[in-house]
């Protein structure tokens, strides 16, 4: 990181800290996955479902890693909290599939499974729509906080306890772009 980076400051409220996941780290998790994802397929087509706006950078990785593999490409945007932990159980649906998943082998690709009621919404949904099976991976796991017991079958990389952003994720829409992944000073996770 540059230390114009490292000292930047944003409304005076936040700044970023110590790198916590490097690129090189992140493409080695993302690599990972795609080596599980396509022994476990086997070759059987699926729908690679990304869920925006966390995990548009990690699905895109994760597409290119899994290079010619036979699978389509489907994004759902669901709320998430951006200034702290505050998402609750009233995850709401902003944008549905293009596609009917109903019959199809999905993976859900999210960026980050904190308390886990976004993707146990988003497993209830899906499972409710018939699809033929369903697994969900995730780049970042911070387990300390599960309000749900929620299966995640492929994680990339255990994030600590801490408030993160890049790669992705997000502090009030800013930092997604950051190739790796930083600790964020100021954020209150209460
Ligand atoms: P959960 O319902 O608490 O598991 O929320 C997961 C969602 O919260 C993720 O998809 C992220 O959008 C967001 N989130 C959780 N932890 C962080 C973080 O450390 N930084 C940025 N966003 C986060
Ligand atoms: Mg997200």
């Amino acid at each position: 990181m540059t230390e114009a980076l490292r000292e930047a400051q944003f409304d005076g409220v936040v700044n970023l800290a110590d790198v916590v996941f490097t690129e090189a780290q992140i493409k080695a998790a993302v690599d990972g996955i795609a080596a599980r994802v396509r022994a476990d397929y086997g070759g059987t087509p699926f729908t690679l479902i990304g869920i925006l706006k966390g995990a548009a950078v990690f699905a895109a990785d994760l597409m290119r890693a899994l290079g010619d593999y036979p699978l389509s490409v489907d994004f759902m945007v669901v709320n998430s909290y951006n200034t702290g932990r505050k998402t609750g159980s009233d995850v709401r649906l902003l944008k549905d599939l293009d596609h009917n998943p109903a019959g199809k082998h999905v993976l859900l690709v999210e960026d980050i499974v904190d308390e886990g009621l976004t993707l146990a919404y988003l497993v209830n949904n899906l499972r409710s729509r018939k699809v033929a099976s369903l697994r969900a991976c995730a780049l970042l796991d911070k387990p300390f906080h599960r309000k749900s017991s929620v299966e995640v079958d492929y994680i990339g990389l255990e994030a600590p306890d801490e408030f993160l952003v890049g790669y992705g994720l997000d502090w009030q829409e800013r930092f997604r772009n950051l190739p790796y992944i930083c600790k964020l000073n100021g954020v209150s996770l209460g």
